[in-house]
């Protein structure tokens, strides 16, 4: 498959021809470029990460939920012109159907909504942890591949919805050991630029558009933001104006400019109150330069972001009210998040927060005789019967390999199959810890 902003190269057609040379050919062992391995330790912190996405969502009383990662193209073609829509791994299938991989879970979260119609009661609380393709240029922290836990809650108009989100990230972060003077919540609403669009008169179905463009002032030249703002018509003036409203800081000053409180800042003060009734505060700022990317908000938007500005977005995501209309669906209040599990584990790096985690296995059984390895396996299914871990010897070793073995996978203790002891009906167990050893009848083993 091809990621091909506008093209269409990348159709599985027919197998190449391999020639008796390629077979003998040593292939790269390195996976596609942007994509990763996870050899057991690196298994091992993601399996820690994803649990903590996960004992959160649960917390939070959210159920999981799945989809495929391979969807139709059609699900992430957008008209507002968003940069992701040129990230897209598209291709034609063998049966002619455009499709691609997934960008992001929430297309495919509001086809499934759509899907189920009124056979579920709102509102709906779910979570997923999936893995997203995007053919993004490389940084530190974005990759082609990556997993996204998201938390959505849909059927709920009032902003305790967004405040219940962040809620959970935060939860999340204090879990991990990171706090409020590593990283903080921008937020602000989409509602702010749609008031403001209306004063300069822009026609409604340009805001995405707008919006989007305004997502990339720090990347690109601020001439180039102001010639595409030009192209939706509106004029020097009001763009001096908005560019200016961007960078507002405090709520204050953004009701002066827009001369009243409006809906944008009557969301923003629930908001912040809410944050003051579950304790999340210092966690959280007001910033009218976020509006994010993604083509679907209509309110509240919000972005998690280091404090030392050294990484790229954290996490991000708000209100979209209006996104299952756009898929023929009928709309109903939503707003849910993604967060990745890229730059979080940068973040842990730098705070030297990463978790040691090693193999753990309780038990390492060993026969000490060749013939007694169907001993051995008898011994190892008694203990995996009872719920341990038993980690078999399945080779005729010597002892001293099997003690350099247990201390690698960390084991608890050491169980031996001796001659002696089996034919009494017992086993030798060495708990390695202390060095203590003891015989266990097999009836005993526990
Ligand atoms: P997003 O801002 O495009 O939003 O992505 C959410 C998060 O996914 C980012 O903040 C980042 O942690 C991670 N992420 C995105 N792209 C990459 C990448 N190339 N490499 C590593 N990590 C990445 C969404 O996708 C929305 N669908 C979120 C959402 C859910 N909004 C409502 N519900």
């Amino acid at each position: 498959a091809a990621a091909n902003g506008g093209g269409r190269s990348g159709s599985i057609v027919a197998a190449p021809l391999v020639t008796e040379e390629d077979f003998h050919k040593k292939i790269d062992v390195n996976p596609p470029k942007g994509t990763r391995d996870f050899p057991p330790e690196d298994m091992r912190l993601r399996n820690w990460l994803f649990n903590h996405f996960k004992e959160v969502s649960r917390l939070y009383g959210f159920e999981e939920v799945d989809f495929p990662v391979l969807e139709t193209e059609a699900l992430f073609i957008r008209k507002a012109g968003e940069e992701i829509r040129d990230q897209l791994y598209c291709f034609e299938d063998r049966g002619n159907r455009r499709v691609a991989l997934r960008l992001e879970l929430t297309p495919s979260l509001a086809r499934l909504v759509i899907q189920k119609g009124k056979s579920v009661s709102l509102p709906l609380k779910w979570f997923a942890v999936g893995q997203c393709w995007r053919y993004e240029r490389m940084t530190r922290g974005r990759r082609r591949e990556h997993y996204q836990w998201n938390m959505d809650i849909i059927g709920v108009p009032q902003v305790t919805a967004e405040a219940e989100l962040i809620s959970s990230i935060v939860t999340f972060f204090k879990r991990i050991g990171i706090t409020a003077s590593d990283v903080g919540f921008k937020v602000s609403s989409r509602k702010v630029l749609q008031e403001l669009l209306k004063k300069y008169g822009v026609p409604e179905d340009l805001f995405g558009r707008v919006c989007i463009i305004i997502d990339k002032i720090e990347k690109i030249p601020i001439d180039e933001i102001k010639n595409e703002l030009g192209f939706t018509g509106m004029s020097e003036d009001a763009i001096e104006q908005l560019l200016q409203v961007l960078s507002v800081k405090s709520l204050d000053d953004l009701e002066d400019i827009l001369g009243g409180a409006g809906e944008a800042i009557a969301d923003l003060k629930q908001l912040f109150s809410f944050a003051e009734n579950f304790g999340y505060s210092e966690w959280i700022q007001f910033d009218a330069s976020v509006v994010r990317g993604l083509a679907y908000y209509t309110g509240i938007v919000f972005e998690g972001f280091d404090r030392k500005g050294k990484l790229r977005a954290i996490c991000g995501g708000g209100r979209y009210d209006r996104l299952l209309s756009t898929y023929g669906g009928d709309d109903i209040p939503a707003c849910g998040f993604g967060f990745g599990d890229a730059v979080i584990v940068e973040l842990l790096k730098e705070k030297d927060l990463l978790p040691e985690l090693g193999q753990e296995v309780e038990n390492i059984v060993c026969a000490l005789d060749k013939d007694l390895q169907g001993a051995a396996a008898t011994v190892a299914t008694a203990l995996r019967d009872k719920g341990q871990t038993v980690d078999l010897v399945l080779e005729s070793k010597p002892l001293k390999w099997v003690f350099k073995r247990a201390a690698r996978v960390n084991a608890r203790r050491l169980v031996l199959v001796g001659k002696t002891e089996w034919e009494d009906g017992s086993v030798s167990v060495k708990v390695l810890s202390s060095g203590e050893q003891f015989q266990v009848k097999l009836s005993d083993l526990e």
